[in-house]
């Protein structure tokens, strides 16, 4: 038998990319994985209750007054106790340490509210209306040592409306969020991809013949 492959979340705040990943495990559209851990720097996150409430493991690790690579260590090394194949960024509102990335080479998700390079950083909805695209969308992406900027795994699109503000638009993005993280956790954990250069391509198991 194929053993499952573990997720470990990390998050911040409200959690609904986290439950979103969390209703796809339930429903099959992630196939054969569990969460094996939910880890949040803030004990108030309501993620955190979420998580309680549908029985899985959690664990609140303080981030308050604690310098980067201390707090990451101890996340780390719970991670790695609990054997996580993949670790998830679900609104994980800390900058990892070089040190975290490099314990997890190619196996961190996170995922943007942006189209990225666009708009990285804090306060994306508002750049993206001060800036006034007509299109914007969201990103998951693997994390490496730069803010927002690893190698994209999938990105959907959204209109800006003329009759958007920040709050209207981040909803429209946040629905193609949910359906985005879901995607490119199947394609990580499917393991058919390779990275060329910043480009994560198929690796295709029918060769295109001359024809
Ligand atoms: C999302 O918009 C995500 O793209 C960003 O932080 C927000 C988290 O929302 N990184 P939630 O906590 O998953 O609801």
């Amino acid at each position: 038998m194929v053993s499952k492959k573990k997720l470990g979340i990390l998050l911040s705040g409200r959690g609904s990319n986290f439950e979103a990943i969390a209703d796809s495990i339930s429903a099959g559209r992630i196939a054969d994985a569990v969460i094996a851990i939910v880890i949040s720097n803030r004990a108030e996150a309501p993620g955190i209750e979420s998580a309680r409430k549908r029985g899985l493991p959690v664990l609140v690790v303080p981030s308050k007054g604690k310098e980067r690579q201390a707090h990451d260590a101890e996340v780390a090394a719970i991670l790695k106790e609990k054997q996580v194949d993949l670790i998830c960024l679900a609104g994980y509102m800390r900058l990892l340490s070089s040190w975290f990335v490099q314990q997890f080479p190619n196996r961190i998700l996170n995922i943007h509210p942006s189209l990225l390079p666009a708009f990285p950083g804090l306060d994306v909805h508002r750049q993206a209306l001060e800036y006034g695209v007509k299109v914007s969308g969201c990103t998951v992406h693997f994390v490496d040592e730069h803010l927002d900027h690893g190698a994209i795994i999938v990105q959907k699109t959204v209109p800006v409306l003329d009759s958007d503000d920040e709050h209207a638009l981040a909803a429209r993005i946040l629905q193609q969020e949910h359906i985005a993280y879901t995607e490119a956790i199947n394609i990580v954990l499917e393991g058919n991809h390779e990275i060329v250069g910043r480009r994560v391509q198929s690796m295709g198991k029918t060769k295109l013949t001359a024809g």
